[in-house]
């Protein structure tokens, strides 16, 4: 891997591309026919960008996404077209000479209209869900049974979504919500896969001692080439013109069961009843809750163990994961 950080970018016309989003953590490209996603060392917490970047972050976040899509992809159809830099040049030659910069941290996917709710899937009770557990007895309004410790396994995988907000944080929306967000068939269809994807990693990482405690996923649909999609068709008919067999598809997009979207906790010292240590960005916010932040731009910096630490456990649940580094 290379030791290069990377904070920012600004690929260019020149390259072949057009900017097309810049997002807490990674920043996004388009070409006539595909997206340029690039994760960078950017990391947020408490949905604030920190000054600091962590090295090796970019890297781990593309190689573990692109290992699950690839994993899951009995599953669900998902975005991904290649994370293989050389595979990338050859689409996109003028890329070559950023490879210092790209490689290892750059996928090339299909563009997708992203549904604008986050499916969160836990299989344990940690976090927002511990909270509203020891007040209420529910996570995000689902019933859960009483005398939970935290951190204790749920007895199976509970789906709870939330808002996409395109500013500030997001918020937990009832499964009805959702429904009422993006239709039954949808609804019930993110819901599913997102579960499956769950329980199938779920089993997969805890054979190398990683506890997926609960994760994030994005789902997005293809869109129709000529902007007619099955769902909004003038005549709300589904309609699939020769040559756009794919259109209106479902697919799995954005990063997938990343220490940024997923709580990971080694399955050798787990104990329920307390909080766990974590592969994840816990350990950044941990740090800054320490501090007497109030959560508002901007974030404290992070000394600089913290940030060698973090670099590490990232790198530590790669290594894990997919046996490589
Ligand atoms: N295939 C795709 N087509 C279109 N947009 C996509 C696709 N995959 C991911 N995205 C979007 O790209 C953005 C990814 O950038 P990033 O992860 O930095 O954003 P963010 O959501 O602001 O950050 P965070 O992950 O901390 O919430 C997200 O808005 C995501 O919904
Ligand atoms: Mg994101």
């Amino acid at each position: 891997m290379s030791a290069n950080i990377v904070r920012e970018t600004s690929l260019s016309q020149s390259d072949g591309l057009q900017f097309f989003n810049r997002g807490k953590v990674r920043d996004i490209y388009q070409t006539k026919d595909y997206l340029l996603i690039v994760t960078t060392d950017r990391i947020s917490a408490f949905d604030v960008v920190l000054s600091d970047a962590i090295p090796q972050k970019g890297a781990v976040l593309t190689t573990l996404s692109a290992f699950w899509f690839d994993k899951i992809k009995d599953i669900t159809p998902t975005h991904l077209i290649t994370a293989d830099f050389n595979q990338i040049v050859s689409k996109i030659p003028s890329l070559s000479k950023h490879k210092e910069e790209l490689e290892k941290r750059v996928m090339l996917v299909r563009k997708v209209k992203v549904f604008p709710v986050e499916c969160i899937v836990r299989g344990y009770l940690a976090g927002s869900g511990w909270k509203e557990y020891t007040k209420q007895g529910t996570i995000c309004g689902i019933e859960l049974p009483p005398g939970l410790r935290e951190c204790d396994r749920l007895p199976s995988p509970i789906f709870t979504p939330s808002t996409k907000a395109s500013i500030g944080h997001d918020e937990n929306i009832s499964f009805d919500k959702m429904v009422r967000l993006l239709g039954s068939k949808d609804a019930e269809e993110l819901k599913n896969r997102s579960i499956k994807i769950y329980q199938k990693a779920h089993q997969y990482a805890l054979s190398k001692g990683i506890i997926i405690a609960d994760t994030k996923f994005e789902w997005g649909r293809i869109p129709a080439p000529n902007g007619i999609s099955a769902t909004n068709s003038p005549s709300g008919v589904k309609v699939a013109l020769k040559g756009e067999k794919e259109s209106g598809e479902i697919v799995l997009c954005d990063e997938v069961l990343t220490p940024d979207s997923s709580r990971f906790w080694p399955a050798d010292s787990y104990s329920p009843g307390r909080g766990q240590v974590s592969f994840d960005k816990q350990f950044v916010r941990d740090y800054l809750e320490s501090t007497n932040w109030d959560k508002s731009p901007p974030a404290p910096e992070l000394p600089e163990e913290i940030i060698r630490k973090t670099s590490e456990k990232y790198i530590e649940a790669q290594k894990r994961l997919t046996g490589n580094c």
